[in-house]
């Protein structure tokens, strides 16, 4: 059993899927959370009233997460009204599902922003919470497969998450020696709201059976939160600037 308790965890995006199963997984391990959403109110309160159940102190901080002074003030009051911040979680991500020969600038520049600056605005403003404590800072981002292989509609997302990885390893560089680990955890397909509006949803999620080499036991989005609670824990301190896959061995066939 992992035990994190008495640590404070940032996750953006935690009012749905991925970021919700894994703030609840923090909590169930002994975190105390921040919730980050930025348009889903009454996911994020819902979320948060799952938490509180458990006997964990929640704050939910509304903040888009591409916006540089977003990501300053809502750690500005983690830093005042907290005091305390261990462990990061930077898993809110968009995109939209479009051909990169439709994409625009601005696209491009949105999909950059959600996904890879927002791992630097968090890490930047963050820096004097997480460095030389007694136990080591955390900082976990969210990839998928598209960093690696083409697929379809997704070429701005896959093209940011390459980055995103890319941007980890060199900042675990920086962060590395002041006492903070940066690593990736890299999923496979799990049903959530934003894989339900991928083109050919269906045919994908029926694809897993034969992808996976786990039988009928699909990748659900607590699998990903299990690794993402490993990667926030005393377990892991040796594992730096890392990308760990979960996704049922689907990626290493065709
Ligand atoms: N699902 C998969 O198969 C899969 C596979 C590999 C990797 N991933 C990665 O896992 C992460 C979570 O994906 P998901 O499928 O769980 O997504 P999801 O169900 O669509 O949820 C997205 C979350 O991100 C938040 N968000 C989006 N833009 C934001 C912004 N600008 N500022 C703050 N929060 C924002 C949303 O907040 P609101 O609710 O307030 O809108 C929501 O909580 C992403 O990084 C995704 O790329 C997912």
């Amino acid at each position: 059993m992992i035990n994190i308790t008495n640590r404070v965890a940032l996750v953006t995006g935690g009012s749905r899927g991925i970021g919700r199963a894994t703030a609840i997984k923090l909590a169930q391990s002994g975190a105390d959370i921040v919730l980050n959403y930025v348009t889903s109110r009454g996911a994020a309160l819902e979320t948060a009233r799952a938490i509180k159940a458990m006997g964990r102190r929640v704050w939910i901080i509304k903040a888009d997460v591409s916006q540089e002074d977003d990501v300053d003030e809502m750690v500005s009051f983690v830093d005042r009204e907290i005091g305390q911040l261990d462990i990061i979680v930077s898993n809110a991500a968009t995109g939209g599902f479009r051909q990169l020969l439709d994409s625009k600038a601005k696209h491009f520049e949105h999909a950059m922003a959600t996904n890879v600056m927002s791992l630097i605005y968090l890490a930047r403003a963050s820096k004097h919470l997480l460095v030389n404590r007694p136990h080591r800072g955390k900082i976990v981002t969210i990839s998928s497969h598209g960093a690696d292989i083409a697929l379809p509609m997704y070429g701005l997302i896959g093209g940011s998450k390459a980055a995103l990885e890319s941007i980890a390893r060199h900042l675990t560089l920086e962060l590395g020696g002041l006492g903070v680990n940066v690593n990736v955890v890299k999923a496979g397909l799990v049903r959530t709201d934003s894989t339900e509006r991928l083109p050919g949803a269906d045919q994908m999620f029926d694809g897993r059976v034969h992808k996976s080499m786990m039988g009928t036991r699909t990748l659900e989005a607590e699998d990903v939160a299990n690794v993402v609670l490993f990667l926030s824990s005393p377990l892991s301190d040796l594992i730096q600037g890392q990308t760990i896959t979960v996704d049922g061995g689907s990626e290493i066939h065709n």
